[in-house]
């Protein structure tokens, strides 16, 4: 939901080990679409570990205000009722999607070709991101929408009587555009083909197949091609969600850099669009085992013990492999400060428009906690300073980011000093269990009355 409430200062000291299991939430990509592609659906969806974090529930909530029935039936249990493609009626108020980039795009796509006039808000960190990245393609199935200048929130989108199919080639490596894309060709007629240069998180597609879409991608030299055929009428279905690998960088990178920490984080994903970070840190010298290679929930997954690694080393991440880590560039920016060398991570300018500008305020936090960085606007370079060396002893700005947040209270579990982040509230939107599950686990987090 928009607006925010008081601000919550938590402070993380030196801590640990940390020891346990870290059975992390379901991912926040899957959990937003399950919900989405239920609501098309006819009949009901079953939905198993959903995210029920603010980011997810506000979806669950936008799909009600358009006349799906999304019911809580248990924790992490929750059936849609759809109204097929379609089907959406027009919402009595504004869809507030509160923090959430992904819940804002993807349902524009969802109603941009109903017939339907919507207006969208968010939080104040939402109003600040672009939404013509989406807008413009949108545009090309008969969808007008009228923005705050730059394409920004709050917007009213007047979805298109007499759709046309479209074929769109990606600006972008973006899975929220894809995805917007996508969703939107759902009510056109005949087939929406969209090209995207660098294959970026395919949980849409495997969704949109599941739901039983007539979709192909084709790998070409353009890219991924991937065509969808319109108007088909989605079959509902039983959907488990696999814990989000995303979230799993926090407890796996803390226990990293944290001295004589052993953990087990059970179900990451190691879909090849999502599993870049952990590439990453192998390269850098981390130990990471990965056991019980299986499929849950359509996604492959693997179990992960994770021990402390004190000797790793920074290296170059390939700017290849930014759309498939790009959620955990704030937490290897930890990792790489307490890595000993230089970590150097360029093609990543798509930080500067997450919830915060993700490279500034890595750079910012990092510096007050004595860490030198380097930056451009599509580079970080981080100058490590080797386990246990981090000065830490700052207050670090959060800006309504999530990530942030947790980035920086896992430096402080390994720095010398404390490090306190101005607000920790934004964390529920993808992790609400947090601050439980890492203190759980031996980390010392005290918020700051
Ligand atoms: C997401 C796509 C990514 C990611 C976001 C979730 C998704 O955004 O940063 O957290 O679920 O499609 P972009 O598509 O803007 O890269």
């Amino acid at each position: 939901m928009s607006g925010h409430g008081t601000a919550l200062p938590m402070t993380a000291h030196k801590s640990g080990p940390l020891r346990g299991t870290a059975s992390v939430p379901g991912d926040k990509s899957i959990s937003h679409r399950a919900l989405i592609f239920g609501a098309m659906a006819v009949g009901e969806t079953r939905i198993t570990g959903l995210l029920e974090g603010q980011d997810v529930l506000d979806t669950a909530r936008a799909m009600q205000a358009f006349g799906a029935v999304v019911q809580q039936q248990g924790p992490g249990a929750w059936t849609v009722q759809g109204v097929g493609v379609g089907g959406f009626s027009e919402p009595a108020d504004v869809i507030d999607v509160g923090n959430s980039g992904t819940g804002a795009r993807l349902i524009m796509g969802t109603m941009a070709t109903t017939p339907i006039t919507v207006t969208f808000t968010g939080d104040a960190s939402l109003r600040k991101r672009p939404m013509g990245r989406v807008t413009d393609p949108l545009s090309l199935f008969g969808t007008q929408a009228y923005g705050r200048k730059g394409g920004r929130l709050p917007m009213t989108v007047v979805g298109a009587a007499h759709p046309v199919p479209v074929r769109y080639a990606l600006p972008v490596a973006s899975a929220q555009v894809k995805s917007a894309v996508l969703l939107a060709g759902l009510n056109a007629p005949g087939q929406t083909v969209v090209i995207e240069r660098e294959p970026t998180r395919d949980h849409s597609e495997r969704m949109l197949l599941g739901f039983g879409a007539e979709l192909t991608v084709e790998k070409t030299a353009e890219g991924n091609v991937i065509t969808l055929t319109g108007q088909p009428e989605l079959r509902p279905q039983s959907v488990a969600v696999p814990r989000d690998p995303s979230s799993a960088a926090f407890p796996v990178c803390a226990a990293l850099i944290v001295e004589g920490s052993d953990i087990f984080v059970p179900g990451v994903s190691q879909n090849l669009t999502r599993n870049g970070l952990y590439l990453t840190l192998v390269e850098m010298g981390a130990e990471i085992e990965f056991q019980n290679p299986r499929t849950e929930g359509g996604e492959p997954v693997a179990d992960l013990r994770v021990r402390f690694s004190g000797d790793m080393k920074g290296i170059e991440v390939p700017p290849d492999r930014a759309p498939s880590m790009i959620d955990e560039y704030p937490i290897l920016s930890v990792v790489a400060a307490c890595a000993t060398g230089r970590t150097v991570m360029r093609g990543v300018k798509e930080l500067r428009v997450k919830e915060s500008d993700r490279i500034d305020a890595m750079a910012r936090g990092l510096e007050a906690c004595g860490v030198r960085v380097e930056e451009d606007e599509d580079t970080l370079i981080v100058h490590g300073l080797g386990a246990g060396n981090v000065p830490g002893g700052a207050t670090c700005a959060v800006h309504l980011d999530h990530r942030i947040a947790m980035s920086f209270l896992v430096l402080g579990m390994a720095a010398k000093r404390p490090v306190t982040v101005d607000d920790a509230s934004p964390i529920a939107t993808s992790f609400p269990i947090f601050e439980g599950l890492m203190t759980g686990l031996g980390a010392t987090l005290k918020r700051d009355l």
